[in-house]
């Protein structure tokens, strides 16, 4: 095993390591190193540090660094590369808690990509990859699997193999609805996508319908979950790590549908986002494979937005990104099936260097034509200038801004330390009790907030509409989340339903009471611009969320006051336990003292 445990795999989960050779090499994790001294010899099987001395294999690396024991971490590498280690009488046995969720998820990956498989049920998903230009080899290797049509079949299934069905509910595989009390399928006439976490897991599902132009969404995702976080997750990373490594590079696109494409033109370095917007974590989790990205989202406006502000993530963890540019209305998908892997290439030997791509926009627009406007431009090239990690990257950059704008280099190194004036008060999102975090952050270290628009002191709701009513296609995204009984507000709730009923809504339907005529007036006249709109509204729509999951709470505190026997309570702690869970991390546990009604208080955000 240990010729299986990849050392360079598992040392670069930690530190960021660049060839050195046949080697690798980067800064050592074992001692405050600030030249990369650490070096891992793959084909000899250890590491060595000429700062610290630290040298060993993949088993003292891994128990060094997680404080493991020798069997806990041959277990653990066991574990990941597939080997079983026989458990002997007596070892300590504690368990991963998550394990049931990763079976479940286990065994509905199996089981629809056994019915993709099926002669009959599979044919016309079959069908519509090949038509997509996906092959079956490509679909095996994706694991793409088919949910049918009937909606009760996957839960069949599943109770035929006593798996627990609120374990299932949990994961979003089942769902219940105000219609249909009873558990049915999410998934229901779709391709669907395994989503893998790093280690290669099963944390979730995607699924696209086979004929777009429906009613249904052409996507739908499983719902965060105790295994599942969508803000870190990367799709793809599971497969692509190695092929990232040995490029030097990763392709950052936005779909399902783009990274099998291109995993099926033989294009393996690739990530998908998932059409969600990038964030620390997910750059993060990037830059411990590859300091350089190349990002291929749509060429459209929305699309540039999503790309810098992706740069700017990526940026801030040290990894430098370059913009490719797509015809309009192309994706990487439909490149590789027009134009093939080299029409792709070409493409991405063309990009540019992303504070080079903001420069050419700016130009294109007339940015450097007259004073006031090149004042204009230079706080559009603040922020990622600010974002910067890298100390020589930013210096480039300094310079290539100095140049165009005609700023002195002083000027904008002054510019760049003080704080955005613009992002407004830091303190939290308007105070709102319900975002307090413990001190330290819950990675142990305080991080800073992404500015905010000054958006956030409204409402969860109010929030929800506006960007809804300027990103009217996001209505989607959004009743896959949330439906109009999440709304407290009546006047909110019936534009939020007007909205779901139709999405190009121009002024209030008719029919439609005073109150909301009145609020929706108010919110197509505010002007207010919807900075990181797309983070807002991931935000709103998991407060949203959570308000059924709180409900659930209270009525569940209630039955704890009310429960007389000690099973009858120890029951109902255990649902809190899991209820808890459910939202772990969002907010800070409210087991911990603060009542029901004061936590209550920050369900209307
Ligand atoms: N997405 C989503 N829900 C939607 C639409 C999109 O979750 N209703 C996510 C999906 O992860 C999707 C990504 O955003 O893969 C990009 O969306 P889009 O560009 O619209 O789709 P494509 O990937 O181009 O999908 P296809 O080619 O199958 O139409
Ligand atoms: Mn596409």
């Amino acid at each position: 095993m240990r010729a299986r445990a990849d050392l360079v795999e598992v040392v670069g989960e930690s530190v960021q390591l660049t060839r050195a050779g046949k080697d690798w090499k980067g800064k050592c994790p074992f001692h405050e190193d600030h030249t990369p001294s650490f070096y891992v010899v793959p084909n000899k099987g250890f590491y060595n540090c000429f700062g610290c001395g630290a040298s060993g294999d993949v088993f003292t690396f891994v128990m060094k660094r997680t404080g493991m024991g020798f069997l806990d971490a041959v277990k653990a590498l066991g574990e990941r590369y597939g080997v079983t280690i026989l458990e002997t009488q007596g070892a300590d046995e504690k368990g991963d808690p998550y394990r049931a969720y990763y079976e479940a998820n286990a065994f509905a990956r199996d089981w629809f990509r056994s019915r993709l498989l099926d002669p009959e049920v599979g044919a016309p998903a079959r069908a519509y990859l090949e038509k997509r230009g996906i092959a079956h080899e490509a679909a095996e290797r994706f694991e793409l699997g088919y949910a049918p049509g009937d909606g009760k079949a996957f839960r069949q299934a599943a109770a035929a193999h006593e798996i627990p069905e609120s374990l299932l509910l949990e994961l979003g595989l089942l769902k219940t609805s105000e219609r249909s009390p009873e558990p049915y399928d999410r998934f229901r006439s779709r391709v669907i996508f395994p989503i893998e976490s790093v280690a290669g897991r099963i944390v979730g599902f995607g699924g696209r319908v086979l004929v777009s132009g429906g009613k249904a969404p052409k996507y739908l995702n499983s719902p965060e979950s105790p295994i599942y976080h969508k803000g870190s997750v990367l799709y793809g990373l599971a497969r692509s790590r190695n092929a990232i490594r040995r490029e030097g590079v990763a392709l950052v696109v936005e779909g399902y549908m783009d990274l099998v494409a291109l995993g099926a033109a033989g294009i393996e370095h690739t990530v998908a986002t998932l059409g969600t917007a990038m964030t620390e974590e997910h750059a993060r989790l990037l830059g411990r494979y590859t300091l350089k990205a190349l990002l291929l989202f749509d060429s459209d406006e929305a699309g540039l937005k999503a790309t810098f502000r992706a740069a700017d993530a990526l940026l801030a963890q040290g990894i430098q990104s370059s913009v490719v540019t797509l015809p309009p209305g192309e994706d990487p998908d439909t490149v590789v099936r027009s134009e093939g892997a080299e029409g792709l290439e070409a493409y991405l030997n063309a990009a540019v260097d992303v504070l080079d791509r903001k420069l050419q926009l700016l130009d294109e627009k007339g940015y450097f034509r007259s004073v006031d406007r090149v004042r204009l431009a230079v706080d559009k090239l603040l922020p990622t200038l600010r974002a910067t990690r890298d100390a020589a990257l930013r210096d480039i950059y300094v310079s290539r801004v100095a140049e165009r704008t005609g700023v002195r280099r002083e000027t904008l190194e002054s510019e760049i330390a003080r704080p955005d004036a613009r992002s407004g008060p830091t303190t939290g999102r308007g105070g709102d009790p319900s975002e307090a975090r413990a001190p330290g952050g819950a990675f142990g270290r305080s991080r800073r907030r992404s500015p905010r628009a000054d958006l956030s002191r409204l409402g969860a709701e109010r929030q929800l509409l506006l960007i809804l009513l300027r990103e009217r296609e996001w209505i989607v995204r959004a009743l896959e989340r949330v439906g109009p009984g999440e709304f407290l507000s009546p006047a909110y709730r019936s534009i939020f339903e007007a909205l779901a009923a139709d999405p190009e809504l121009q002024g209030p339907p008719p029919g439609m009471a005073p109150e909301s005529v009145a609020e929706l007036e108010a919110m197509l006249g505010d002007p207010e611009v919807v900075e990181h709109a797309g983070q807002t509204f991931q935000d709103c729509l998991a407060r949203l969320e959570d308000r059924p999951l709180d409900r659930q709470r209270r009525e569940l505190e209630q039955d704890l006051r009310a429960a007389v026997s000690e099973e009858e309570k120890r029951v109902v702690l255990e649902k809190l336990d899991r209820l808890r869970r459910t939202r772990r991390g969002r907010w800070k546990t409210w087991s911990d003292g603060r009542g029901p009604s004061e936590s209550a208080k920050t369900i209307n955000g």
